[in-house]
């Protein structure tokens, strides 16, 4: 079965009360429309059609960086909002003559699993049924549509909770807004459609009672679980689909082979990924693109965004973001790794160090209280307590080289540009302002040499 996909996502979201349109406040790190667009391409759709309208330009902007990149997928502006028939009629256009089914879902019900599509696609293509549509049994009803039954137990429409009769209100089953449509029954039916109901939309709900009145075969595939349908119109619904995505990773990582010691404090976002046997320690936040390898222990209060870690490191009480990391690296507490910092393996930075746009080779210590800015340093370095790279003279940075198998003095100052060549050492305080050749021992204010070392 040909299958194509309509997400509609124009609406404004009132009651979150933002400047940035709704689908794309992020759950666990990820705007909620990339979820939406996500699970309806691995049901393997032949093409999607997002439906905008608030924040269009926005939308179509962020929906390009969601990963992974979708494929085939339009845009149709829904320029007022005049309901959800009114907006799956936007995709008509791109749609029609082109697939045998439609699934309508939405970009706020971030939570919908790919199996539960999938299981209303399956029913779809096997029963040929007119119209396939999600239901949910539940007692909080959510505002959600009622699904009226005859006394058959057939499908005769959906009554909208404004509209509904007492009798209706106490239905249990719910329309979660969830469909397959017959293709070419939707398109013609759709145009069709006259504005109705306490708020006078187009109801796309209408089309099960038309259906119904056609005598036209309707299917449904009920769910109970309430959680994957939650729709997010408050920042209290953002934050129970936040802590319920965030369960899920976890208890997906942790099958996986990752000791979470508190998963109830541990905060990992959809794309992290980490290998068997690493042990994250509570208050730990993972973010972004980040990678972290096997056997390392993580926590607890580390923060690491967009970083590759290897195997066998140790980040203890420690801020790292878009770094790359080497196995068996020592980090923290109280590290800072920003931006371009590159540690080779067997690296160990200590309480208090920043680094940033540097790389670090093989086996260096940074033990104490340094600032190693825009530097390389070879392997086996070790800085002493209070080194500091003077990469910034108010205008322009600059870089610092420091060989490998040399020996910083405590305080050391290195006023960049400047190169400290192999196995040469300074003494504390010194402020190196001058390149020093391989094997020098330099000291003082500015450092002179004093001495070459025998090795
Ligand atoms: C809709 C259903 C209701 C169902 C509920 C499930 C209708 C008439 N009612 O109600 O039976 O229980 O969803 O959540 O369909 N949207 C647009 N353009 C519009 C209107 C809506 O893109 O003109 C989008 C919204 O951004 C949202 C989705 O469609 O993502 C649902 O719209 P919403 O107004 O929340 O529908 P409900 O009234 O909740
Ligand atoms: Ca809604």
């Amino acid at each position: 079965m040909n299958l194509a996909a309509v997400i509609l996502a124009a609406g404004q979201g009132t009651r979150m009360k933002t400047q940035v349109p709704k689908v794309l406040h992020p759950v666990a790190g990820k705007p909620m429309v990339c979820y939406a667009l996500e699970t309806v391409a691995a049901l393997g759709v032949s093409q999607t059609v997002l439906v905008i309208g608030h924040g269009a330009a926005q939308v179509r902007a962020a929906v390009s960086n969601c990963q992974p990149a979708i494929a085939n997928l339009q845009f149709a502006e829904q320029r007022e909002q005049r309901g959800t028939g009114h907006a799956v009629l936007q995709a008509r256009d791109a749609l029609h003559g082109k697939s045998e089914a439609v699934l309508v879902t939405y970009g706020d019900m971030p939570l919908v699993r790919a199996e539960t599509l999938g299981k209303l696609v399956e029913r779809h293509a096997s029963s040929r049924a007119t119209i396939t549509l999600l239901t949910l049994v539940a007692d909080d009803s959510m505002a959600f549509g009622r699904i009226v039954r005859d006394a058959d137990n057939r499908v005769t429409g959906i009554v909208e909770e404004a509209d509904a009769t007492p009798e209706q209100l106490a239905i249990r089953e719910l329309n979660c807004g969830i469909y397959c449509f017959d293709a070419a029954w939707l398109w013609e039916r759709l145009a069709h459609l006259q504005p109705t109901g306490a708020k006078h939309e187009y109801y796309l709900t209408d089309l099960i009672g038309i259906a119904a009145r056609e005598h036209r075969a309707i299917e449904t595939i009920v769910t109970r679980d309430a959680t994957e349908m939650l729709g997010i119109n408050t920042r209290v619904h953002l934050a129970q689909a936040e802590k319920i995505m965030r369960a899920r990773i976890n208890t997906a990582l942790m099958l996986a082979g990752v000791t979470l010691t508190d998963p109830a404090t541990t905060y990992i976002e959809a794309d992290v990924m980490i290998g068997a046997d690493t042990v994250i320690e509570p208050n730990t936040h993972l973010r972004g693109k980040t990678r972290i390898g096997a056997n390392c222990r993580i926590g607890p209060n580390a923060i690491i965004r967009d970083s590759q870690i290897g195997d066998d490191c140790v980040v203890l009480a420690s801020d790292i973001a878009e770094s790359v990391i080497a196995a068996g690296v020592r980090i923290g507490p109280f590290a800072r790794l920003r931006a371009g910092t590159h540690l080779a393996s067997q690296v160990y930075i200590g309480n208090f160090s920043e680094v940033k746009n540097s790389f670090v080779g093989e086996g260096t210590h940074i033990g104490h209280f340094s600032y190693i800015g825009d530097a390389e340093l070879g392997a086996r370095v070790n800085i002493g307590a209070g080194t500091i790279t003077c990469n910034y003279d108010g205008t322009r940075k600059h870089r610092t080289r420091i060989g490998d198998d040399v020996f910083i003095g405590s305080d050391t100052m290195l006023i960049a540009p400047v190169t400290i060549g192999a196995r040469a050492r300074t003494g504390a305080g010194a402020v190196v302002n001058k390149d020093l050749p391989p094997n020098s021992l330099a000291v003082g204010v500015p450092a002179r040499v004093v001495r070459q070392l025998k090795h």
